[in-house]
């Protein structure tokens, strides 16, 4: 499950394609983003316990004058192959759920590939009628994979601007020192630093950035900060986007030589509006 490049520079290297090339994707890519989705699908799920399967689909975009009436409401244009993420109806650990549907992200951006996690913006009975699903099932989250066009479609430079997309919160509102007043300095994160900015590079639905991480000696503890109206119903998007925080953290940290443990330690930490969601207990 190792990647070629570093996982440092893969983060800072992803962003959201939304308008690809027609270009078919090469087989040796197909084959290894096939193979990352078998390993995935057979260990870490089975580690994770969550009901969920991660699977390639090509049906979209066949013609690709369909992409704008059928799939994603015109939102993603000129691709033909999707990895559809596909959960138990009753399964709520959107946390694993979003950790492992980021190392796939970062294994497709390994390999040269663009992406675009979308949540919101696909056509679930589009993608559920050319899937074979059980009846228990339903897809959670999509998405396109190939190449990006050079120029993006105008609908997508807006759409990046609606919701912010180049920029993120400052330190100051994401990192906390002890209790969540004290913002958390890079000094003071220390060797620390890189994983959490790591953390703070991550996509999120609508660019929320809701992760909050209070950092305690070798603690550190992710909360959520849930934007109001972004509800829990269904799919709980805003725990998965905990999820590739968690992700983004353990990889960067690992490939830096900080190791550590996620634990679950409930501590009555952040302000009430918050929600604990795990800690990573570094390694001493
Ligand atoms: C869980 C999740 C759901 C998302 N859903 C959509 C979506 O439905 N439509 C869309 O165009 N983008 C969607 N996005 C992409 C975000 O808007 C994007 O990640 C964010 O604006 C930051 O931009 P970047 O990914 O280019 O860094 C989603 C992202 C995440 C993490």
């Amino acid at each position: 499950m190792k990647f070629e490049n570093n996982v440092i520079d893969l983060i800072k290297k992803r962003t959201s394609t939304r308008t690809f090339d027609t270009k078919e994707i090469e087989a040796n890519q197909l084959q290894k983003i096939e193979a990352y989705l078998s390993e995935i699908n057979e260990d870490a799920i089975a580690l994770s316990g969550i009901k969920a399967r991660f699977v390639l689909s090509s049906f979209i975009g066949t013609d690709v004058k369909e992409d704008k009436k059928i799939g994603t409401y015109g939102v993603i244009s000129g691709v033909k192959t999707y990895i559809v993420g596909i959960v138990d109806k009753d399964e709520k650990n959107a946390l694993e759920f979003g950790y492992l549907f980021e190392k796939i992200i970062l294994e497709a951006t390994d390999l040269g590939l663009q992406s675009c996690w979308l949540g919101g913006t696909f056509k679930k009975s589009d993608f559920e009628q050319n899937m074979d699903l059980t009846e228990h099932e339903t897809i959670a989250i999509v998405s396109p994979l190939g190449y990006k066009k050079d120029k993006p479609r105008l609908m997508e430079t807006a759409m990046r601007k609606v919701v912010g997309a180049n920029k993120r919160k400052p330190w100051s509102e994401l990192f906390f020192d002890k209790n969540p007043k004290t913002p958390l300095t890079e000094k003071g994160a220390d060797e620390y630093a890189v994983p959490l900015e790591m953390v703070r590079l991550g996509p999120s639905a609508s660019n929320k950035q809701p992760w909050r991480v209070i950092k305690d000696g070798e603690h550190f503890h992710f909360c959520l900060s849930r934007t109001k109206g972004y509800g829990a119903a269904g799919f709980d998007m805003q725990l998965n986007d905990i999820g590739i925080a968690k992700c983004h953290f353990e990889l960067s940290a690992e490939s830096l030589g900080l190791y550590g443990e996620w634990i679950n330690q409930s501590p009555e930490i952040g302000p009430s509006e918050w929600s604990y969601v795990c800690t990573w207990k570094a390694e001493k």
